[in-house]
Order: structure tokens, then sequence, then C-alpha cells
């Protein structure tokens, strides 16, 4: 090999391993938030309250991802917040305060766009995880 060559080899396999935590970065942004530790809280303070498997308001639970995704079609949609129901429900429209919860503090704006982040980088739950009233 010429030395420059050798050089570009260097430069390109430095550039390569350096890249490395780069890509791992946002590879982990696209999954988006961290469920368990950060849309579960904001779900359990204020929706299980009144959607879990004993108090079924609206005929639903919001216990597991499967609870949410055998209500209706457009409740959960994976990778579309913005069409599906448990996040725009929790939206301020047209000057009315958010549907839901309808009782109680709402999702601050911070909360309901850390649920449209979780559900757009494709709503990602943990197996086995069932979410609780923690006000219960
Ligand atoms: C204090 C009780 C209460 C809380 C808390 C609550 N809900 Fe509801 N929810 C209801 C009731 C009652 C209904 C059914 C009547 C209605 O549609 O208003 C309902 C219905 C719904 C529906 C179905 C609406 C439809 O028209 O089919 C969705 C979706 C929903 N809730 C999402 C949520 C989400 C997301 C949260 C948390 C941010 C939440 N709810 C918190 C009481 C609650």
């Amino acid at each position: 090999m010429s030395p420059l060559k050798q050089l570009m080899a260097w430069l390109f396999g430095t550039l390569y391993i350096a890249g490395l935590p780069v890509l791992g970065q946002s590879y982990k942004y696209q999954s988006g938030p961290d469920f368990a530790t950060v849309d579960a809280p904001i779900l359990e303070s204020k929706c299980l309250q009144c959607h879990n498997p004993n108090i079924l308001k609206g005929e639903f639970s919001m216990a597991t991802k499967e609870d949410i995704l055998a209500a209706e079609d457009d409740f959960l949609i994976p990778g579309n917040a913005e069409d599906s129901m448990v996040h725009w429900i929790t939206l301020p429209f047209e000057g009315e305060p958010p549907e839901m919860p309808n009782e109680g503090e709402p999702l601050s704006d911070n909360e309901a766009a850390l649920l449209a982040e979780w559900i757009n980088a494709g709503a990602h739950w943990p197996d086995g995880l069932v979410l609780k009233d923690v006000l219960a």
C-alpha cells in the first residue's frame, strides 16, 4: 500500500470506529423515550385510574398494549401519534380543554409530547409490563 492509501485506510478506520457510538445514539433516539420509565408513569398517574381491567371506563383497559389494541383500531396506531386517539384525546382542541383525562390534571405539554414520541417511534412496550392504577 502506498503511504497515501495507508493514511486513508487509517483515517476511514478511525472515523468508522468513532462513528459507531454516534450511530448508536441516533438509533436510541429513533426508538423513542423509554416506555417503562418515561411513558408508563404518565399513563399510570393520568389514565389507569379509569381504564384498567376492573374499571373499564369507555369499555377499555390501558393496562397492557394488547388491551389498548383490542379496544378500537384507532386508539393506538404505532408509528402514527397524530391519528392515535390515546394521544390526540389528551390535547386541547379549538380552545376546549382536552377530553381525557375527563377528571383530574390534564397531561402537560411535555407529557403529551413524550407520549407522541413513543407512539411515533413504534409504541414499543416491554413484554409482560402491566400498568397499574397508582392512585388507588
Ligand atoms: C376520571 C376517569 C378517567 C380518566 C382519568 C381517563 N379517562 Fe378516558 N374515559 C373515561 C370515560 C368515562 C370514558 C367514556 C365516556 C367518554 O367517551 O367520555 C372514557 C373514554 C376514553 C376513550 C374513548 C373515547 C371514545 O369516544 O371512544 C379514550 C381513547 C380515552 N378515554 C383515553 C384516555 C386517556 C389516554 C387517559 C389518560 C390521559 C384517560 N382516558 C383518562 C374516563 C377517564
